[in-house]
């Protein structure tokens, strides 16, 4: 395990090894309001207490509009700053530091009516969706609301924040062009919505904060997903998190005799461009594999997901050589729905008690 348990630095952030806890939303755990509940903060205590380099805390909606679902947590009020902020101290006193993924879900949100760059009609969650085209006056308004949330992280004491830019929600609409048909300069310029985010974030946070972003491998093909990442990097982007894009809109590809997945693949393509950090993710289930990919994708950093929800010691386990557990892929998590039915964490917690 050479390289997982290495130290590393994102910008002047000193992360103490190489295993990073990515954002995984959990419903039920707050209410309408968004506001953080004493279950959502011992959750990322434990977690923290579990030993991961890095947390990137659970999407968080930077407009109550813009939620996935109506059980969110939320950062588009300044009354949500204390809440959040009881998260951060918990983590801190682990020596852990925390990002929180901002987010808006155009099209994905929950909500009846919903914005797309451009008008749309898709499959969402298995039903089709029609969404109405952002007008400019709109478009403006949300970047604000992420300016503005990326402050109230700051507020509330996280290390940075990481720009939700995939999995089919507002950003990731912006950069698939396949989506985004507007014929204006947005439309043009897929990066644009976003590179004004990270400049507006720039010019409110310090300069020690972390601004990074979650951003899709095809959106909607690899070439693309290079050329978003080497605009985020001039940008001037501190890492960038690869995972999947505007999922029914892209071509996810990798070599037949590739040993790992096409997210670590193109997690690999990318790096190999830009000189920032960069995480991949995606069903990796030991720590000897973790270190493999990160020696033959050359990548920094694994994120470690449901392998984390199955038994939050994940990383300390790795380190001390001791069973991690194994997330058993199912077809739909019940961490989005009853957490106490995990498999996987019911036969880790059988296994060593
Ligand atoms: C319950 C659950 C909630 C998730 N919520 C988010 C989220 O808020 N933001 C995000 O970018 N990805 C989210 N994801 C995706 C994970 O961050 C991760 O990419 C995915 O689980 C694959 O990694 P793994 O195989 O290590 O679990 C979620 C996944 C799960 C299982
Ligand atoms: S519910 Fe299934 S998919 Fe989710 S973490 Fe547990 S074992 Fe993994």
């Amino acid at each position: 395990m050479n390289k997982l348990f290495n130290p590393m630095k994102i910008r002047n952030l000193e992360v103490k090894n190489r295993i990073a806890v990515p954002p995984m939303v959990i419903y039920n755990r707050t209410d309408d309001t968004g506001y953080v509940t004493d279950i959502q903060i011992e959750h990322y205590r434990k977690i923290a207490q579990g030993g991961p380099g890095l947390i990137i805390q659970e999407a968080t909606c930077v407009e109550k509009a813009g939620r996935l679902c109506d059980s969110q947590i939320g950062i588009w009020e300044d009354g949500q700053i204390e809440g959040l902020s009881r998260i951060t101290k918990a983590v801190h006193e682990t020596g852990t530091p925390i990002f929180v993924q901002i987010h808006h879900g155009g099209i994905y949100g929950f909500m009846e009516e919903t914005v797309c760059p451009s008008e749309i009609e898709c499959m969402v969650r298995g039903k089709s969706k029609k969404s109405r085209a952002l007008s400019l006056d709109e478009l403006h308004r949300i970047q604000n609301s992420f300016a503005e949330a990326a402050e109230r992280a700051y507020k509330a004491g996280y290390d940075g924040i990481e720009l939700h830019g995939c999995h089919n929600y507002l950003i990731s609409q912006f950069l698939n062009s396949r989506v985004n048909v507007r014929n204006d300069e947005y439309g043009k310029n897929p990066a644009l919505f976003a590179k004004e985010i990270i400049r507006e974030i720039r010019k409110r946070t310090p300069a020690s904060f972390i601004v990074g972003m979650r951003l899709g491998a095809y959106e909607p093909t690899l070439s693309d997903g290079i050329d978003h990442a080497l605009e985020f990097q001039a940008c001037g982007i501190d890492f960038l998190n690869i995972s999947s894009g505007f999922a029914q809109l892209s071509d996810p590809f990798k070599p037949d005799d590739y040993p790992f997945t096409d997210l670590i693949y193109g997690a690999q393509e990318i790096r190999k461009r830009i000189s920032v950090p960069v995480f991949t993710v995606g069903e990796i289930t030991s720590p000897k594999q973790a270190d493999e990919i990160l020696n033959t994708a050359r990548v920094d950093m694994v994120n470690i997901g449901r392998g984390t929800l199955v038994n939050p010691n994940w990383a300390s386990d790795a380190i001390n050589g001791k069973d991690t557990g194994a997330c058993i892929h199912c077809k739909t998590c019940m961490w989005r729905i009853e957490p106490q039915k995990c498999p996987g964490r019911i036969k880790y917690e059988r296994k060593n008690s």
